[in-house]
């Protein structure tokens, strides 16, 4: 048979970015050519995310648009990721053009799965999960960058936060041993990596069946012993997301501290400032606990920036509970913010309260919070003029030619003037001017 061309194309977290980056990889070595455009591509593969009802009607929107968008033969199309996995059959239903469903755990299995399409099989479906023992192997060629990478730490999650999906469409929570991650990070390195990504839908709770590759580092938890082990092995950069606040141990803060190439970057999800809501959220985490975590942040001696997610309008939220979100913020003073409308998802404990706040109402919540982050934001970032930072150039600014464009350790983002050949290097930037969500600075 001949080469088939496969574009694939990716939505949602980290974690999607990172399993397209293994299907990638599988495919190259099964002899698939992978496209960058999806024009002329055989296999289009929609990698797909199930969090809030908008990301899962894209899916459907682009199925449609791909299918209207050719006038000669149709490109293959599958569905992997979140929505496959928990819609499954009912998608060949309700888009007939789709041949192949795949869900979160069948990344390893692509290949044969489409060799099964191809042999004239109309509706190919794996809602299976990771093989035991599979490898995670990412060619560097397939990286969504080549200077920082996602490595995931651990898969899934146990939590079962009320209003949300995570648990059910990547099921329960699996550990990676530190060796192999470890491992991982020192091949990235000697490829020229800058930077790395522990990732996971909750780092905290990392706890690998067996401690291979921690033996011989200190931490108060499985998570900040890795943290060490994986800061010693000399990666310029390593960041790590998303944290769990009731899993948030003051230790994760010391191993900042002692390693210097942990960077100081926090992505904390607070989700309400309103008790009340939190127990509903069942976050597990009091307001005046996460204040705790935070304040272990703020007061350490390594200038720790601090971002967070928030959900307004959760069923139920009363005006006044809203307001104790927006001083929750006030205190936080985080360095970025997402905030979100509560979206109902099927299956979830949420969906069986009434989704009782209007539209209107959480528009008008989301933009009352979203103002008070800007203010706050513009100030945090004002103060950043003037002074050197550290950006890994990571490639062209959006805006022009001549800038390149990367992150601080902080993890914001600054443009500046310099020519290419600076691209993957760590240099040192004075910032001039501050926008709302990135800096504006001189090569030093
Ligand atoms: N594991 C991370 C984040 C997972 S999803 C954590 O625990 O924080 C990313 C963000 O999407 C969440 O932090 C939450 O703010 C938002 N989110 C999740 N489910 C949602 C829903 N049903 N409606 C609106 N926002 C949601
Ligand atoms: Fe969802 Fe909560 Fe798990 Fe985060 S910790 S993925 S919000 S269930
Ligand atoms: Fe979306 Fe699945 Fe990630 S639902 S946020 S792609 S784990």
């Amino acid at each position: 048979m001949s080469k088939l061309s496969v574009h694939i194309e990716t939505f949602g977290c980290q974690m999607n970015v990172s399993d397209s980056e293994q299907v990638a990889t599988k495919l190259r070595e099964h002899g698939f050519e992978l496209a960058d455009a999806d024009a002329s591509a055989d296999v289009i593969l929609l990698n797909t995310c199930s969090i809030r009802e908008k990301a899962e009607q894209k899916v459907f929107r682009r199925v449609n648009e791909i299918k209207r968008g050719r006038a000669g033969r149709q490109p293959l199309v599958g569905v992997l990721g979140c929505v496959a996995q928990l819609e499954g059959e009912s998608i060949f239903n309700s888009s007939p053009s789709v041949q192949l469903v795949a869900g979160t755990g069948a990344a390893d299995r692509i290949p044969s799965l489409l060799d099964r399409v191809r042999g004239g099989e109309s509706r190919v479906i794996d809602l299976g999960g990771r093989e035991e023992g599979a490898d995670f192997e990412i060619s560097p060629a397939v990286r969504h960058s080549k200077h920082v990478a996602f490595v995931p730490i651990i898969e899934g999650c146990n939590k079962f936060c009320t209003y949300c999906i995570v648990p059910y469409s990547r099921g329960r929570e699996r550990s990676r041993t530190a060796f192999e991650i470890v491992e991982d990070v020192e091949k990235l390195r000697a490829d020229g990596f800058k930077e790395v990504q522990l990732i996971g839908q909750n780092v905290n709770s990392y706890r690998p069946r067996v401690e291979k590759g921690l033996e011989g580092f200190s931490g108060a938890t499985p998570f900040s012993r890795l943290l060490r082990a994986v800061a010693s092995t000399g990666m310029t950069r390593v960041k790590f997301t998303t944290s769990f606040p009731r899993d948030f141990h003051a230790d994760i803060v010391k191993a900042i501290e002692e390693y210097e190439n942990l960077c100081n970057w926090v992505h904390l999800p607070v989700q309400s400032g309103n008790n009340r809501i939190l127990r509903a959220m069942r976050r597990g985490h009091k307001v005046e606990e996460y204040l705790e975590r935070v304040a272990a942040v703020k007061n350490s001696r390594r200038e720790i920036s601090l971002t967070s997610d928030i959900i307004v309008g959760f069923p139920g939220e009363t005006d006044e509970e809203f307001e104790d979100t927006l001083r929750l913020a006030e205190k936080c003073e985080f360095h970025g913010l997402y905030i979100f409308k509560y979206s109902e998802r099927r299956g979830t404990p949420a969906a069986r309260l009434k989704d009782d706040v209007t539209k209107d109402e959480k528009t008008r919540r989301f933009l009352s919070l979203e103002n008070l982050q800007m203010a706050i934001q513009s100030k945090v970032y004002k103060d950043y003029v003037g002074r050197m930072v550290e950006v890994l150039a990571e490639g062209f600014s959006a805006r022009s030619d001549s800038d390149l464009k990367g992150h601080t350790t902080c993890n914001k983002v600054v443009n500046f003037a310099a020519s290419p050949e600076f691209i993957g290097k760590v240099v040192r930037v004075r910032v001039t001017e501050a926008k709302a969500h990135s800096l504006f600075g001189q090569l030093l």
